[in-house]
């Protein structure tokens, strides 16, 4: 049995956090499931390398790094250095500071279709604005649009006028055709395609992203690659790197500074410039310690072998939970690529594979291991920390066997 596992500050301070800030959190990804009271972790203290402490000083083992950001783990020592050094400088300026010019050289450096660079806060914000400038650049309204590219693109649903949602088109991952039928229909109207890389059928991108390359060279649309979880991840690049197509724009936010907020749309200079007449602008675009902390992420990735670092952690933790799984009989999965993989549970029954990963989840964060739909793997988890969370995983999936849930 694990031992006490009580989250009851958390609770408290949830329950008294849904008077005044909706849903208890910005994030709808990290909001506490109620079905989970008692038991889910609300809110985390601190963090050190591959591990949080929650509000009630439960530790875990961390494969949820802030959803991704945090690539190369919590408080690494040349990030955390680089903020405490730039803070005694200053925060924020009435001019641009020189690491805005810094850090772009670098992404200019390692990422192939970067010929400009330009700074936002977060990935969704960056993702309008690269979708912004396509429309700029071709005089068209329309984008097709595939995955999830933040609450801004919002496609569909209460607050999105009709008049917005006119301008979109959701289409489905990994199948060109949709895409080919949507050219045929209206080609001259679409400005770009926009795409973000699949987790569980990432390797589908190996024909995808060219099919959509040719596509939209063949009709003068752009593509746009959304790298924010795939960047400094998959590959430095992201998946333009891995499946080597270059696309005309793109977003790189999550992992490009170990947590701190900044985000960046990059491509085609020619693109790029329309920014001097599509204005896009924002007041802490340029904040030095999310800069600092970028320059310094960025450096670890090209002194240091950071994404075979995530390959290895990520197929040894999808490995032993393959074995897990089968060794318990639990009918459960690990599907996509090792940096970013995603489990779900498969017993043809929608509702129950809810309920069972819901359950494995309580088991798990009982036992100390905390993870999200998507697992992510950073630069701090050693082999045996990765060893440490599969043994917790197992005696879950003993525990659930014990009552029954599978055979
Ligand atoms: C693929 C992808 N694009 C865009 C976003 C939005 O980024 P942000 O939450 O920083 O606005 C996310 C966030 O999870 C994402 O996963």
């Amino acid at each position: 049995m694990p031992g006490r596992h009580s989250t009851e500050q958390s609770w408290r301070l949830r329950d008294e956090a849904l008077a005044i800030i909706p849903m208890a959190t910005q994030t709808h990804s990290k909001a506490a499931r109620e079905s989970l009271r008692g038991v889910e972790p609300c809110y985390i203290a601190r963090g050190q390398g591959c591990r949080v402490w929650d509000l009630d000083g439960n530790e875990y083992i961390d494969f949820r790094n802030g959803l991704g950001p945090v690539s190369l783990g919590h408080r690494f020592p040349a990030v955390e250095d680089a903020i405490r050094r730039q803070l005694e400088n200053g925060i924020l300026f009435g001019y641009p500071s020189p690491l805005e010019v810094e850090v772009a050289q670098q992404l200019v450096e390692v990422i192939p279709c970067a010929e400009s660079v330009r700074f936002l806060k977060t990935g969704g914000e960056a993702m309008a604005a690269a979708i912004h400038l396509a429309r700029a650049f071709t005089g068209r309204d329309l984008v097709l649009k595939c995955g999830y590219h933040g609450w801004l693109q919002a496609s569909s649903g209460p607050g999105v006028p009709e008049a917005v949602a006119a301008t979109y088109r959701d289409l489905p991952w990994g199948n060109p055709q949709p895409y080919e039928d949507a050219f045929a229909r209206e080609g001259g109207r679409i400005a770009a395609v926009s795409v973000a890389c699949a987790y569980a059928d990432a390797e589908k991108g190996r024909a995808f992203y060219p099919a959509l390359r040719d596509l939209t060279r063949r009709h003068g649309a752009l593509l746009i690659h959304d790298e924010i979880v795939m960047g400094f991840r998959l590959a430095v690049a992201g998946a333009q790197e891995y499946f080597g197509v270059t696309p005309d724009l793109a977003v790189f936010a999550k992992g490009i500074s170990n947590g701190a907020p900044l985000a960046c749309y990059l491509g085609r200079r020619d693109v790029m410039e329309s920014v001097r007449r599509a204005v896009i602008s924002s007041t802490f675009g340029g904040d030095t310690l999310s800069l600092a902390a970028a320059k310094a992420a960025i450096g670890v990735y090209r002194n240091e072998d950071v994404i075979g670092h995530l390959w290895a952690r990520g197929r040894q933790l999808h490995e032993g939970m393959r074995a897990a799984f089968a060794e318990f009989g639990a009918p459960a999965d690990v599907r996509g690529l090792p940096p970013c993989g995603q489990l779900s549970f498969r017993t043809g029954d929608r509702e129950r594979d809810g309920k069972l990963l819901l359950r494995f989840e309580a088991e798990i964060l009982r036992r100390g291991v905390m993870i999200y739909r998507v697992m992510y793997p950073n630069y701090s988890h050693s082999e045996a920390d990765v060893d440490e969370a599969l043994g917790r995983m197992r005696a879950a999936l003993g525990a659930m066997r014990e009552d029954g849930l599978f055979e």
